[in-house]
């Protein structure tokens, strides 16, 4: 089985701040790091960490290798991210504050170029048993999702940056539906009833977590783990990349649950996004460290 996953790849560039600036306000910063994020790139190291063959499919503007480097060391296969001459990196500007809470502005660059075709293309080797994760920050969703679905693999989209018209177009091709509780809010009051999906991943961050499988009527609910969080960038991420990898990997859901919370509750006691994604084995100490 392997996983692939249409993703962003973001430059992320981070300014600690007392507190977030209001409309209008100009704050200086006290300290200021560049790493490796997007949404994507931030899932597709999860789920290399969690153990799983991890392919990303995606786009970077030229330069930049140290992106493409470090994607690579985590575990992930990079062939299939194409170099656009013309297009930009993706990148985006994140203020924490002391409370670990962010703001997050993206400049999507070549994440929003990709080419269908060799989208398509690059697709032809996903199989059933296989699953496709897709968030959105990237062009392509809604033909990899087809392909995938054709193949009979498992997809999983991360309705993240939450965007109706785009969940909208991409649903009738996923499986299971990943989003925190404010998207969960946003999609459930503009799209009341019954879902066209087998399951429903809503994280609720330091409140925990559930898994609503549609096709039994069961919830599985996962609490969170207590952690002193200095950076949140990513936690998200960092969840469904490992859960995925679970599934990928034959775990039962309160077992993938209950890997990608703890994975999930190491990683925000780090700052950044896809640099802070704990590997397997210090998910396995930390899961052996709990009571
Ligand atoms: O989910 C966190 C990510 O959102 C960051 O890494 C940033 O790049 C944005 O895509």
């Amino acid at each position: 089985m392997a996983i692939w996953n249409l993703g962003s790849i973001n430059i992320d560039r981070v300014y600690r701040l007392d507190s977030l600036p209001l409309p209008g306000e100009t704050l200086t910063s006290r300290s200021h790091n560049s790493g490796l994020g997007g949404k994507g790139a931030n899932q597709s190291v999860a789920a290399a960490c969690a153990g799983a063959v991890t392919h990303h499919l995606g786009a970077m503007g030229p330069g930049d290798d140290w992106v493409i480097e470090r994607l690579a060391a985590r575990g992930v296969d990079t062939a299939h991210v194409a170099r656009m001459a013309d297009q930009a990196t993706g990148h985006a500007i994140i203020m924490v504050d002391d409370q670990a809470e962010n703001a997050i502005v993206i400049h999507p660059g070549a994440n929003r170029a990709i080419d269908e075709d060799h989208l398509t293309r690059s697709l032809t080797g996903i199989g059933a048993g296989d699953t496709l994760l897709l968030q959105n920050e990237t062009s392509g969703q809604v033909a990899a999702a087809q392909a995938a679905n054709a193949a009979g693999a498992r997809v999983i989209y991360s309705a993240a940056p939450f965007d109706l018209q785009a969940v909208r177009q991409v649903l009738p091709h996923v499986t299971i539906l990943a989003m925190n509780e404010g998207e969960a809010a946003q999609l459930f009051a503009a799209l009341p009833g019954d879902l066209p999906v087998q399951g429903l991943l809503i994280t609720r961050g330091s409140k925990g977590a559930e898994y609503r499988d549609l096709t039994t009527g069961r919830t599985h609910e996962q609490a969170s783990f207590k952690v002193t969080p200095v950076d949140t960038t990513g936690a998200g991420d960092t969840f469904a990349g490992y859960f995925a990898a679970g599934l990928d990997g034959g775990l039962s859901i309160p077992d993938a649950l209950r890997r990608a919370s703890a994975a999930a509750a190491l990683q925000v006691t780090r700052p950044g996004a896809g640099d802070a994604i704990p590997t397997a084995a210090e998910v396995d100490a930390f899961l052996a460290a709990q009571s």
